[in-house]
């Protein structure tokens, strides 16, 4: 999604705007642009559309961009109007210039009233239209705090926004509701940034703007007040993510940067929560007992979370014997909501912004429903509004295809079903210790065997290099995974795929397998080996190409494959986890063999906080 970012201070603001920019690149766009102030004080505007090296390039030949200190940048994904020069923010008049994450729902009735009144719009962005509202109540009041705030009283929707007015080149002002906002405070120079790593190389000290708030940043001063005007008393936050995590440390791809972390991230997410051999979240002020009366379990998140969500379902379901739902978060918010007091919702999400995710938070707590949220990043909204949380330790996830948080999300809510097993009576101490030792000590093991041995799974990549459409099957849990693997090849190699339950294949969609259709066939659960030996069957009688995922016992299935991606032994309830890195690995390997941009995959943004 857009990314914001903004200078003050000594330094060259223009290398800042932009460098600040190229780390928010991760989060997908589609245009850039920066205003920054001249050395006369004058508000220029440099933007184009693609990459942001346009816009680097502009900045580059444009010798008015350099001995300035303060302005402002953004990175756009489109949501209203095209992605074009003319759409990429900042937007402005001559009284002020505005970046804009979020959206603004009601931008057609004010346009409308705007226009009837003679004001003029160069863009076809609601952006455009909040700026020209600001101008107009700025020209009218000459208060530009009042004028922020009779603006933002005026539209619904959400925003997190960075404004330099022309007539003070000393200042930024920025104000979020809805869309993550926070103030980098460094020595002699203060930033405002859409997250934290736009900031780290010069900054890890950060104020994080809650809903309302409207703070003025100038080079050695930060302003911040809340929604009825009084001062924010905000905590000056510390990340502990580093540079290092946050760059590539001489990997090709974040992504493949960021499997490599697999392994360290499960344990270090597990290491706390496992004391005596046991799970323990005690510390974390989760009752573990409340699982003894609940009936169920809502999991509700989006894409890789939501099937991370469905690795815990299944195990709530075999460990702790009690039903678990599993809901796409934009489904379950307009769903006639059926849970409320004495249920639990569990929400999963890497960024914590998920507009969605936030919203069926918000509805479940209106419902009286108890909420815990699994989250990456610290401080994020889904984070500070949850009952609880549980933070995955993930460190930065840069890729805008979600891996590492993945493994961790699946790692960490079953080490919490094994927890409510114990709770519950349906699993005994010994049996949780043996579930958090695989875990923390196998898992990681199988996950580093898989990334050191991938000769073969660069090898299936290769024969893929021209498919256009295949097919993932696997049954029980593995048809989750089926539904992941698939989801990381669409994502960012652009072949279409679906999932399957394998035996749900021959219903219909085995009409699609000819000769050579590629078909992922999952298979971890040695009691389903029979079942998806007869599937993996059907579709090689039909010409299929099988790439068999599993573990070096299925021999018969691997005989019938014409491509085994090993999966180390281990539980077959814990397995599943260690295959998600061999799908992911195809994904990349697929992906860098057919010279796609692995980490900013078209049409996608990392952190989606438009619903
Ligand atoms: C896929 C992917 C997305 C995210 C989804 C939820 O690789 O990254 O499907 O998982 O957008 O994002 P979070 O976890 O930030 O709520």
């Amino acid at each position: 999604m857009c990314g914001i970012i903004g200078y003050v201070g000594k330094a060259e603001a223009a290398e800042r705007l932009i460098e600040g920019l190229s780390a928010l690149e991760y989060r997908g766009y589609d245009s850039a642009g920066i205003s920054v102030f001249t050395k006369e004080s004058k508000l220029l505007t440099l933007k184009a559309e693609g990459r942001l090296a346009n816009v680097a390039a502009k900045v580059e030949a444009c010798a008015e961009t350099r001995g300035v200190h303060c302005g402002i940048g953004h990175t756009r994904w489109a949501t209203h109007g095209a992605p074009s020069d003319r759409n990429s923010h900042p937007h402005g008049t001559e009284l002020l210039q505005l970046v804009h994450n979020g959206i603004i729902e009601n931008y057609a009735d004010i346009k409308e009233e705007l226009l009837n009144k003679g004001k003029t719009f160069l863009s076809d962005t609601d952006t455009e239209v909040l700026a020209v509202l600001l101008s107009e109540n700025y020209a009218q009041m000459g208060d530009k705090l009042g004028a922020i705030k009779k603006t933002l009283s005026a539209v619904t929707g959400s925003y997190g926004i960075a404004i330099a007015f022309a007539d003070d080149s000393t200042h930024l002002y920025c104000a979020r509701s809805g869309s993550p906002l926070i103030v980098g405070v460094g020595e002699g120079e203060n930033y405002v940034a859409s997250d934290i790593t736009a900031l780290l190389r010069h900054t890890r000290k950060y104020y994080q703007l809650r809903e309302g708030d409207i703070a003025v940043v100038s080079e050695d001063a930060v302003v911040i007040t809340d929604k009825n005007g009084d001062p924010a008393d905000l905590p000056l936050e510390t990340a502990d993510w580093d540079v290092q995590a946050a760059e590539r440390g001489g990997y090709p791809h974040f992504m493949i940067k960021e499997i490599n972390e697999e392994s360290e991230t499960v344990k270090k997410t597990l290491n706390t929560r496992i004391k005596n051999g046991l799970p323990d979240f005690e510390a974390e002020g989760l009752d573990i007992n409340m699982f003894k009366d609940l009936e169920r379990v809502h999991i509700v998140a989006c894409g890789t979370a939501m099937y991370a969500g469905c690795v815990g379902k299944c195990r709530f379901e075999s460990y702790a014997r009690m039903p678990a739902h599993v809901e796409v978060a934009s489904e379950f918010r307009y769903a006639p909501p059926l849970f409320g007091k004495g249920d639990l919702v569990i929400i999963i999400s890497q960024s914590g912004e998920t507009a969605d995710s936030l919203a069926a938070l918000r509805l479940a707590k209106e419902c009286g429903a108890h909420t815990l949220a699994i989250v990456n990043v610290i401080g994020s909204s889904i984070a500070r509004e949850a009952d609880n949380v549980l933070y995955t330790w993930a460190g930065p996830e840069i890729s805008v295809c979600s891996t590492k948080a993945y493994t961790v999300q699946a790692a960490l809510i079953t080490l919490l079903a094994a927890a409510a097993g114990v709770a519950r009576g349906t699993v005994t101490e010994e049996e949780a210790a043996r579930i958090a030792s695989c875990l923390h000590d196998e898992l990681p093991l199988a996950i580093e065997k898989i990334i050191n041995n991938a000769d073969p799974i660069k090898a299936a990549a290769k024969a893929l290099h021209t498919t256009q459409s295949m097919f993932f099957i696997g049954r029980g849990s593995d048809t989750y995974l089926a539904s992941e693997g698939s989801l990381k090849l669409k994502e960012i190699t652009y072949t279409h795929s679906e999932a399957y339950a394998a035996g749900e294949l021959k219903h219909g969609t085995i009409s699609l397998i000819e000769q050579g259709t590629p078909v992922v066939s999952i298979a971890n659960d040695p009691r389903m080996y029979e079942k998806m030996l007869s599937n993996i069957r059907e579709v090689k009688a039909r010409g299929a190409m099988i790439i068999a995922v599993c573990a070096k016992d299925a021999e018969d299935i691997i005989k019938v494959a014409d491509h085994w991606l090993e999966v180390p032994a281990l539980r077959s309830d814990i397995a599943g986890i260690a295959a998600a890195t061999s799908l992911q690995l195809l994904a990349y390997y697929l992906a860098d063999d057919r010279g796609l941009d692995v980490d900013k995959p078209r049409n996608l943004a990392k952190s989606v906080t438009v619903e």
